[in-house]
């Protein structure tokens, strides 16, 4: 497992193909001084001497990029002899120097410059700042058009069947090359969903209503069935307190979440059933204890912080069956407590790792994702393609890989090596390597203290940089090691980005 994170000297030698000379760890220029140093010294090479020599730099320049098998004949021999101090490069150390171009933009200097209120996003990884009257084009505006070079960005937390443009498609197609809305799908999500927005370990109390269920829906008018659902539940007798305009039957002047607490169900009604559109609703009925009765996305269930503690009006034809779970619950006390488990014992990774996402402000990942894509573009050029990325040395081939925290920029180097090219050894090497960094994971602060865990780190996911948060937290996994060696093999110096929870 150690041998993976490959920081200890020598460790990628492998076994029984130990260099007859020890690869020397010298740049090139510094070889060709102490080249010419020995040439003084000796003072005895003739011309001939001296032009085969000049071959040999020659090449020992082009063979530092490339390291090779033992075996070759280059004259090794006579600059290792003359370093005493060298020690044998490992594989590692040669890949962290030659895959280490610089990128000509310094975010910390010049920041990602977003057109907006005057703003700096100082705990941001990145350089990121909003403002008007900068010198500088903005590296993205809100709005369409924008001036070439700026990306044009839509921002919006409504949903697409209210707002058509906010579906993805369509925002692209209409010209806007970033994407912020509720669905995970988008570019740069931004959702209702925070530990610092709601307390939603707050502790459950006691359920003194008659009423099974609280409602606070602001008016019956919506893009799917919610009224019928309500009704629907009203005819099959299931007792509801209405505090909003639609069927209001209690005065509504009251604090919501406080309400919602005495009460055994909250109708989670949303104005329309889409893929991740889950508004506060939602979320006041999970910091209130009180078990959510959705109508709203088809996927609410990713939203659960456990698979049993909502219930789902998928359709209408579902009320009577939700009416009958509701009353069974409401009849037994121990099943009802087993729904609000997670109150108790936190809630599932899956939860975690979403609702932490938001641990990052979204205009900070904003910043995060145009500085990703200006590298991105960058990494296309010629001083870029020349990385090796790889270092063959005998039957063993180490592959250079970056891993960067998800809500974080900056990489961080790991080596894997062909012997051992499995998602076990990548998961392993990325836990090594943020152990030795003593990381803290970005949500540290920002999660309950009870949900905030010891020192010791978990990782949830680990996905090549540039997946939508849909992929990287439901659909997307390799299929299997063979999969991510060709990942690796087509993706040379691989980025990933991990979700520790
Ligand atoms: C509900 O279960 C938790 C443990 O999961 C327990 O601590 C609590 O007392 C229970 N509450 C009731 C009302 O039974
Ligand atoms: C390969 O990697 C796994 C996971 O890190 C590790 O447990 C195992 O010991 C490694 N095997 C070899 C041969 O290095």
């Amino acid at each position: 497992m150690m041998g993976l994170v490959s920081n200890q000297r020598g460790s990628t030698t492998p076994e029984g193909s130990v260099p007859k000379r020890k690869w020397s760890n010298l740049m090139p220029v510094f070889v060709a001084l102490v080249v010419i140093a020995e040439i003084a010294f000796l003072g005895r090479l003739d011309m001939a001497k001296n032009a085969a020599m000049v071959d040999t730099l020659a090449d020992l320049f082009y063979r530092s990029r490339v390291p090779v098998k033992s075996g070759d004949d280059l004259g090794l021999d006579m600059v290792r002899s003359s370093d005493h101090n060298s020690e044998s490069e490992t594989c590692e150390e040669w890949l962290e120097r030659e895959d280490s171009v610089t990128y000509s933009r310094d975010f910390s200097k010049e920041p990602v410059l977003v057109s907006g209120a005057d703003q700096e996003w100082n705990s941001c990884s990145v350089g990121c700042k909003f403002g008007f009257n900068g010198d500088r084009r903005p590296d993205a505006a809100f709005g369409l058009p924008q001036s070439a070079g700026t990306a044009s960005v839509l921002r919006s937390m409504e949903s697409s069947q209210y707002y058509a443009e906010n579906n993805i498609a369509m925002a692209r197609r209409r010209g806007y090359n970033i994407v912020m809305t509720t669905s995970l799908s988008s570019d740069v999500p931004v959702g209702y969903f925070s530990w610092a927005e709601y307390d939603i370990m707050a502790p459950v109390k006691p359920k003194t209503e008659n009423a099974l269920a609280a409602a606070f829906i602001s008016n019956c008018g919506a893009r799917n069935f919610r009224l019928q659902a309500l009704e629907a539940l009203e005819n099959l007798k299931i007792m509801i307190d209405s505090y909003g305009g639609c069927h209001r039957n209690r005065d509504g002047r009251v604090d919501k979440v406080e309400t919602l607490k005495r009460y055994k169900f909250s109708l989670a009604f949303e104005n329309s059933n889409e893929e991740d559109y889950v508004t506060e609703k939602f979320f006041q009925s999970l910091v209130a204890g009180t078990i959510p009765v959705v109508v709203g996305p088809p996927n609410i269930l990713d939203f659960a912080p456990s698979p049993d503690s909502i219930l789902h009006i998928k359709e209408l034809e579902d009320a009577e069956s939700v009416a009958k779970s509701m009353r069974y619950l409401a009849g037994n006390p121990k099943a009802y407590n087993h729904s609000l488990r997670w109150k108790y014992e936190g809630p599932s990774d899956s939860f975690k790792a979403l609702v932490d996402m938001a641990a990052v402000h979204s205009s900070c990942r904003l910043c995060i994702h145009l500085a990703t894509i200006s590298r991105e573009k960058e990494e296309k050029s010629p001083d870029f393609k020349k990385r090796p990325c790889k270092c063959t040395r005998g039957p063993e081939t180490v592959y250079h890989i970056y891993v960067r925290e998800r809500g974080r920029f900056e990489m961080e180097s790991i080596y894997l090596r062909s012997s051992n090219l499995t998602l076990e050894a990548l998961k392993s090497a990325v836990f090594m390597k943020f152990k030795s960094l003593n990381h803290v994971p970005v949500w540290k602060a920002e999660r309950p203290e009870i949900l905030r865990r010891g020192n010791e780190l978990k990782i949830y996911r680990i996905y090549p940089v540039g997946l939508t948060q849909r992929e990287a937290l439901y659909t997307f996994s390799f299929k299997g090691d063979v999969d991510f060696r060709s990942h690796l093999e087509n993706n040379p110096c691989a980025k990933f980005e991990v979700i520790f929870v």
